[in-house]
């Protein structure tokens, strides 16, 4: 009998592997499956697998030999040297033409690599961004595959039917570009998803400290928010959090020790953005606010030698401040994504990716971590015009900052006069007034380079690229 009678196989059965198998099963795939510790391999198919047609394998080939051709092999381990490893121990048993496919949250440049290596040897290689946690992988995840668009055919099908689907049916998942291209958008995915989380928590600390609200009020205020623009899966979440209570009656959310952990994707972004000169300033300022959080021993001690404003200040009237606050939010996320997509626009041009921006919302649209309603007016300004230079250039958005920016300032002022840290909401207003002005003090730091270096400069009744010195000094 012919064993070979698997669609995929999957090696990797942490948890979002599980999932993802879990869901390949109840889209009619048949899976084959292998981990590393094998004994996990009979542990799922008795317990999680029960009942299901995913077949287990002992070793690696084992698996392939379950597997129809051209042969599909997905790696769901950890992204690094493992990844390597498992490629390595996996090509032996793979033939010209077979697909191998890594979802792990690799880093892009060893997906370029990675692509091109295994296209020498005639294997067809992709790195696929997969996000939504673990719910998302069971039910619906949003994925993001890159690398040989000759493998996309082969995945296509499978990758879609399992992929989360917005209202329309159109599914979370499409073919996002060359080499590191899926892994690529998959980081900055990440990386705004930093953002997100940094400017929630910066509206709800200005909230705690200036208004003095409870978690009740803002388990709230947060499902109101997330019935107008804020709409999205964080804020949600959010207000579950906050309507959680401990064995003892009191919201969890205030027993949990504030250090924040991080696995790299979102430093990853940032040293991109730092590598492309795009500034990203609001992940850059998400990531460094989790270093600090991290501080938390130091913290403690530098309060009690550092003091805040000395006059306690109030908020009149509080409805009014709630509302600054949200729209504050939403500004600031508007400048966020701007800037991830940004970077985007500049990876693509210096990867050689075509990027389909509008292709990209969508994708982000649903089953992913910063799925959102907004997302929908993003993928809007591109169906409106495909090559919008920035976001904030588009209508939608542009008025709604003019409408808004009032109140995102006095949201600020306010952080400011009182004492909370606001680092995402300043830099991302910091970002709007740098962006929409047309002449910064850069001619004075030209010159100061031009004085101590003889860096020179160009000059604005000058034809650009003509370069000028002074001698500063008169000397020499
Ligand atoms: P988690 O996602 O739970 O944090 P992980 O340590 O990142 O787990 O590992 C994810 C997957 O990579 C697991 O399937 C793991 O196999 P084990 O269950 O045997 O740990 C796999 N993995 C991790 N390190 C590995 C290695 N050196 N070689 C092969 N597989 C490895």
């Amino acid at each position: 009998m012919d064993k070979a009678t698997c669609d995929i196989g999957l090696i990797g059965l942490a948890v979002m592997g599980q999932n993802l198998v879990l869901n390949m099963n109840d889209h009619g795939y048949k899976v084959a499956v292998f981990n590393r510790t094998v004994s996990k391999v009979d542990e799922f198919l008795n317990d999680e697998a029960k009942g299901t047609q995913i077949v287990g394998a002992h070793s690696i080939e084992e698996l392939v030999a379950q597997l129809k051709t051209p042969r599909r092999v997905m790696l769901m381990v950890k992204a690094g040297d493992v990844t390597d490893q498992t490629i390595d121990h996996v090509l032996p048993y793979l033939e010209k033409g077979d697909i191998l496919i890594d979802g792990g949250n690799s880093l892009f440049t060893d997906t370029n690599r990675r692509t091109k290596a295994l296209a020498d040897k005639g294997i067809l290689f992709i790195g696929t961004g997969v996000s939504g946690g673990e719910e998302g992988a069971r039910f619906g995840p949003s994925i993001m595959p890159g690398g040989s668009p000759e493998a996309w055919p082969h995945v296509k099908e499978i990758f879609q039917a399992i992929s989360a689907k917005v209202e329309d049916g159109t599914p979370c998942c499409d073919w996002v570009g060359e080499n590191g291209a899926g892994h690529y958008v998959k980081m900055v995915h990440n990386g705004i998803e930093y953002g997100d989380i940094q400017l929630i928590c910066e509206a709800y600390q200005l909230l705690k400290d200036g208004l003095g609200l409870s978690a009740d009020e803002f388990a709230k205020i947060f499902t109101e928010w997330n019935k107008g623009e804020l709409d999205s899966y964080l804020i949600e979440i959010s207000a579950t959090i906050f309507g959680k209570k401990d064995d003892d009656g009191t919201p969890i959310v205030d027993k949990i020790l504030d250090t924040a952990g991080q696995k790299g994707t979102g430093k990853w972004t940032a040293i991109s953005a730092l590598d492309l000169g795009m500034p990203v300033t609001l992940i850059g300022e998400s990531v460094f606010a989790r270093c600090l959080s991290a501080l938390k021993d130091e913290r403690v001690q530098a309060s009690k030698f550092l003091e805040g404003p000395k006059k306690a200040l109030t908020v009149s009237e509080k409805e009014a401040f709630i509302e600054d606050v949200r729209r504050a939010l939403y500004c600031s996320k508007m400048i966020s994504y701007a800037q991830g997509y940004m970077l985007l626009r500049e990876a693509a041009k210096s990867e050689g990716w075509n990027l389909n921006m509008g292709g990209i919302a969508l994708m982000w649209r649903g089953g992913c971590i910063i799925r959102s309603a907004f997302l929908g007016n993003i993928k809007a300004a591109y169906d409106k015009n495909p090559k919008l230079l920035n976001l904030l250039m588009d209508d939608f958005f542009s008025s709604a900052l003019n409408k808004y920016q009032a109140n995102w300032r006095k949201a600020i002022i306010h952080a400011i006069e009182i004492g909370v840290p606001m680092p995402a909401f300043s830099t991302a207003l910091s970002f709007y007034d740098g962006y929409r002005t047309a002449r910064l003090p850069a001619n004075l730091l030209q010159a100061q380079r031009d004085f101590f270096g003889a860096h020179t400069y160009e000059r604005i009744d000058k034809p650009r690229g003509e370069f000028f010195h002074t001698n500063w000094t008169g000397r020499g």
